[in-house]
């Protein structure tokens, strides 16, 4: 049996914390992709995982690896070996992490790596890239179109703003310090913050116009966002997919999306990173570095 380093938890909830684990690499089955990790963004997702605020499809296995997205080179199966390539791991289906040197995954999740990027900055578009990727999907909007989009510094909110762009839609920055919306003024909304943000995104779309959201646990149904202004809210729930991810390497390649990594770590400083997010003094996308 071959073994790696990772950083893994016993237990999640209140209080739980990664520590390093040996344990097995994972040999890949017919249509999987054993991959040497080279960089493990670190996500939001990832904190409320070992918090122990996470659902996935299937019982938690334990010990817990974090990790939705990497960076790295295939070692085996269904991808040529030495490909570079990046993932997200799907963690909510797979609990299968990134903050180890290996990772073993579907195939159908991975795709080539941008050939524009390092590798602490490829690892950063996964997750984040595809859940904007899918939101714009839901939001369906034309050319010429508005959209108003909170938390635009954000992984999610900066590929979401520049993807639109791309698209010929308007986009309307609202970041913390941007200055009010004023209601009923844009086609369309994409809340990435929750909260009072999210009803300030809502309260902004015109009537019959698009909201979609990625934090539904602030959508309060009955509430404000009633279907009475003709908006039904949309949740985005983002599913790995290397073809859709393989759309995003093309237009980080052409320069429609652009990464930006705050600072990266050695894998064993992964708490240290957790502990960063969880404070809010990221600044920005930390990665993890094997
Ligand atoms: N539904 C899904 O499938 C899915 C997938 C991935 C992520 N998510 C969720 O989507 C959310 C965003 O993810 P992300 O990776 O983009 O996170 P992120 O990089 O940490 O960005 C969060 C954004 O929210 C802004 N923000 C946070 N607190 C705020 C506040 N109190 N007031 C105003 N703005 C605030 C931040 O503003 P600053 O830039 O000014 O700090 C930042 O722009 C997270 O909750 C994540 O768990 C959902």
């Amino acid at each position: 049996m071959t073994t790696m380093r990772a950083m893994a938890t016993d237990r999640v909830g209140p209080g739980a914390t990664l520590r390093p684990h040996t344990l097995a690499v994972k040999e890949p089955a017919d249509g999987e992709v054993l991959i040497k990790v080279l960089a493990a963004a670190v996500n939001p997702a990832d904190l409320g995982m070992v918090a122990g605020q996470y659902r996935w499809y299937d019982e938690l296995r334990l010990p817990l690896v974090p990790g939705y997205d990497v960076a790295g080179v295939v070692e085996a199966g269904d991808w040529p070996r030495g490909a570079a390539v990046i993932a997200s791991t799907g963690h909510s289906r797979s609990q299968a992490g990134g903050y180890a040197e290996y990772v073993t995954l579907p195939a159908s999740y991975v795709a080539a790596a941008p050939e524009n990027l390092d590798w602490a900055e490829a690892a950063t578009i996964p997750l984040a890239g595809l859940t904007a990727h899918q939101a714009l999907e839901l939001l369906d909007l034309k050319p010429g179109q508005s959209l108003l989009v909170n938390g635009p510094r954000g992984a999610i909110g900066r590929f979401a703003v520049e993807l639109a762009r791309a698209g010929g839609i308007t986009v309307i920055e609202a970041g913390r310090d941007s200055a009010p919306v004023a209601e009923a003024s844009v086609d369309a909304a994409l809340d990435v913050v929750g909260g009072p943000r999210a009803r300030q995104a809502f309260a902004a779309v015109r009537d019959a116009g698009v909201y979609v959201t990625t934090v539904p646990e602030f959508w309060v149904p009955g509430g404000q966002f009633t279907a009475e202004r003709g908006i039904e809210p949309q949740i985005v729930r983002a599913e790995p997919d290397g073809t859709r991810l393989a759309a995003l390497v093309r237009a980080a390649e052409a320069g429609e999306l652009t990464t930006s990594v705050a600072k990266t770590l050695p894998l064993t400083d992964a708490q240290q990173a957790l502990d960063l997010l969880a404070t809010g003094g990221a600044g920005g996308k930390l990665v993890l570095i094997p």
